[in-house]
């Protein structure tokens, strides 16, 4: 992910980032107050991108173990760390910041600190990818509400592109069929790979609202569904290609999740976090008064944010040429949507412990 996008995204984000830390350092501090004093700590990233974020997760965890570690006079324990995505994830972007990122610990930590060993494991986090009992600590975020394909059964959910208030039932059912089969399966390979008593942490965008089309989670897509539609009616994209068009996403409710944790029983629910960001992210920060430069630079930044996670879907399905049309028309739709109407983005964040 581009820099700019970033900064952007954190921007944007800030509060759940926040909430995301404070939900993963009491899950590995929690880890290590139940074991003996571990040696060496196997840490996987699922869904870890490539870019400036890349590390911050895995670094802040680190600190953390070692922080402790040290104040209870023990040798901070050799780190092995697993980044995964899927294979045409720019890896290589990810292995040349790595001296960086070492580097950046030595500075800080000095000798004391222990090695760190760092892999890359492309594949898709809906198989399995890492050996039997082999993970103290796995983290995702904005990941897991990537599906594993787009969901069977979509042909009437014309003019949308995702799940949406005129979306009829079967629609919300099949995109919940699906994620209820990913996130299972996903639940049921990570426990094979997490050691009995690991922690798993994951972020996922979601909803409040028991309806599966709230505003909260499809408005973002309804509105790039209306910049794809007004490209139809210009004769810029044919309409059958939008008609064929759904997102492979799914963004669930706090209580599915729970009831599909439950469910499996591979692991126990010690903690869900739910946390609301406005689009509009001057809101975020108690700033009153949103001048309407102020609108448009936001819908700016979160039209450029929505690209960065949507783009190379789009690209793929209707080719690189209507891309900056599609998304400077999403930009103005955007700006005047904030201006009209409150909208959300609910991010879930829920730690949990591999069972005995
Ligand atoms: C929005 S990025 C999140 C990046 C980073 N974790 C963060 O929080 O900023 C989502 C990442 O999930 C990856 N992803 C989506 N589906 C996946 C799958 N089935 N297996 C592994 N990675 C996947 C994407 O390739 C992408 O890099």
């Amino acid at each position: 992910m581009h820099i700019e996008t970033y900064i952007l995204l954190y921007n944007v984000l800030e509060k759940s980032f926040i909430i995301g830390k404070s939900v993963r350092d009491e899950a590995i501090l929690d880890l290590l107050s139940t074991s003996s004093i571990y040696k060496s700590l196997s840490i996987a990233d699922l869904g870890c991108s490539s870019g400036p974020n890349t590390f911050i997760v895995v670094s802040d965890l680190m600190d953390t173990v070692h922080s402790k570690y040290s104040l209870l006079g023990h040798q901070t324990p050799e780190f092995l760390v697993y980044l995964n995505d899927l294979p045409r994830n720019d890896f290589n972007s990810v292995f040349t910041s790595l001296q960086g990122f070492h580097d950046s610990f030595k500075e800080s930590i000095g000798d004391e600190f222990g090695q760190c060993y760092v892999f890359g494991v492309p594949g898709s986090f809906y198989g399995r990818l890492f050996p039997s009992n082999s993970l103290h600590f796995v983290h995702s975020s904005s990941s897991i509400h990537w599906l594993s394909q787009v969901p069977r059964g979509l042909d009437d959910n014309k003019g949308n592109i995702y799940m949406s208030k005129s979306s009829p039932q079967s629609i919300l059912d099949a995109y919940f069929k699906q994620f209820e089969s990913d996130f299972s399966l996903f639940l049921k390979l990570r426990s094979v790979e997490v050691v009995c008593g690991g922690r798993m942490v994951l972020t996922t965008l979601g909803r409040i609202s028991k309806n599966r089309s709230s505003k909260d989670c499809c408005r973002a897509w309804e509105l790039l569904a209306m910049a794809l539609n007004d490209m139809v009616l210009e004769g810029l994209i044919e309409e059958e290609k939008v008609h064929l068009f759904n997102v492979p996403l799914y963004t669930p409710s706090f209580t599915e999740i729970m009831d599909l944790i439950h469910n499996e029983g591979s692991f126990s629910l010690n903690q869900l976090e739910v946390s609301e960001v406005d689009w509009n992210f001057e809101e975020n920060k108690d700033n009153v008064g949103c001048c309407e430069y102020d609108k448009l630079k936001i819908g700016y930044m979160f039209a450029n944010c929505m690209r960065a996670v949507i783009e190379p879907l789009l690209v793929s399905y209707f080719g690189e040429k209507i891309i900056s049309e599609l998304f400077h028309r999403y930009e103005a739709i955007i700006a005047d949507s904030i201006a009209k109407e409150k909208n959300k983005f609910i991010t879930i964040i829920v730690s949990m412990t591999k069972r005995y």
